[in-house]
């Protein structure tokens, strides 16, 4: 919604409260003008509309609307009211971003975001105001051990989540020796948990962790590092704009094919097309995989693509988890948001039948889910097998 249409309905309200406050003490008209407006859901997206992540917002909020269009465009049998605002990736306005949407435009529910850092200030302001939260990507871990919360929801993954699937496979090939690189922020931090916990359990051995600032795209020295470095593997974490940009300078600082490369699967997500042959033969794994060959998948794939003009990809399917996540929740306590623990307790136990399979929420509020191995062939992220089944984040220091 734009600003003057909210300053608008705003204004309209104000001047409608006061008329109910006048008619209320004369005992006329109030609770149907109070059911009246209270009848809409208001639901913000607080995402990533520019920079980097900004096509991962955009897949976000089309995936969300697809979803609750297809079971009439309504939830628990109320309209809804859309407010939008744009984080800009941008941390240090992560809790100023949610109070627009939590304190100015007074949403029942929050959806967002992608960047981590930012999830935090979403964090406190969920925890703060306790308004209905989904997360629809960010992995920070926190937001699902020691600060989870009985109002935050997570449809997509934690960040260690993807790459503790990733190092079997590695030395499943014999790599024994790995670099990993990555941004330095919380999702690439968390991400090198699970990698380091993963490849070292199966007997690899990290050589060398090499990072740079988010959203620094400057690769080149770290590249030339990792050429004298000579390692059996490269793993890494990037996503959105900058991970087809590392992809590219990966092959042509001529390492693609020498020194394999490894990645938390978001590293060709949404990005195929943009990095070209410099994507294929790359290795990962995550949640999600476009060629998944079940009834579900194509489905869903053949509708995004026909709606939007785009192929879909994991943020889509995130958010059209998201929006399959409010449906069901809010049917089940028909559309009564006040009802928390009916309505929380819904949210808890639904399963979601997602285009990348079945998944259920963990007691702390995020994905029990299979991870796949995927690689590039032909611009297309290939499904090798599921690298570990029905996964949960660990939880810690969850108190729900
Ligand atoms: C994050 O910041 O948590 C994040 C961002 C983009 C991704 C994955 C995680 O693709």
């Amino acid at each position: 919604m734009n600003a003057p249409t909210r300053s608008f309905s705003r204004r309209l309200l104000l001047s409608r409260s006061a008329a109910v406050a006048g008619a209320s003490s004369a005992g006329l008209l109030l609770p149907q003008i109070v059911r009246a407006q209270g009848s809409k859901v208001r639901v913000g997206f607080m995402l990533p509309y520019t920079g980097t992540y900004a096509q991962l917002g955009v897949a976000i909020e089309n995936g969300v609307r697809m979803a609750i269009a297809e079971k009439g465009g309504k939830l628990g049998g109320r309209e809804i009211e859309w407010f939008k605002v744009d984080d800009e990736s941008e941390p240090s306005k992560g809790v100023e971003n949610a109070n627009k949407l939590v304190q100015r435009d007074k949403v029942d529910i929050l959806i967002g975001t992608v960047h981590s850092g930012v999830q935090m200030g979403i964090q406190k302001v969920a925890r703060d105001s306790g308004v209905l939260s989904i997360i629809p990507n960010a992995g920070v871990l926190a937001a699902t051990r020691a600060l989870c919360a009985p109002n935050v929801f997570r449809t997509s993954f934690s960040n260690s989540q993807p790459t503790m699937a990733l190092g079997k496979p590695m030395m499943d090939k014999g790599l024994k020796k790995a670099v990993w690189i990555t941004w330095k922020y919380a999702a690439g931090d968390e991400a090198f948990e699970g990698f380091k916990d993963s490849y070292t359990k199966a007997g690899g051995t990290i050589v060398k962790e090499l990072g740079l600032p988010f959203p620094n795209v400057e690769f080149q020295a770290l590249l030339t590092e990792i050429a004298s470095l000579k390692p059996d593997a490269v793993a890494c974490f990037f996503a959105g704009a900058a991970a087809a940009k590392f992809m590219k300078d990966y092959a042509a600082a001529g390492l693609q094919g020498k020194i394999p490369l490894y990645g938390s699967g978001f590293l060709t997500e949404g990005v195929l097309q943009a990095a070209g042959p410099a994507a294929e033969g790359v290795y990962s794994t995550l949640h999600y995989a476009d060629s998944l060959d079940t009834p579900r998948n194509k489905q869903f794939r053949t509708a995004y693509a026909g709606q939007f003009k785009l192929q879909p990809d994991v943020y889509a399917v995130q958010g059209y988890d998201s929006g399959q996540l409010l449906v069901q929740g809010l049917a089940a306590v028909k559309g009564d948001m006040s009802n928390k623990a009916a309505l929380y307790k819904a949210l808890e136990t639904t399963v979601i039948d997602s285009p990348r399979g079945k998944w259920s929420m963990s007691k702390a509020h995020n994905p029990v889910q299979d991870i796949y191995l995927r690689v590039v062939e032909k611009g297309d992220n290939k499904v090798l097998g599921v690298a570990a089944k029905a996964l949960a984040d660990s939880g810690t220091g969850c108190k729900l």
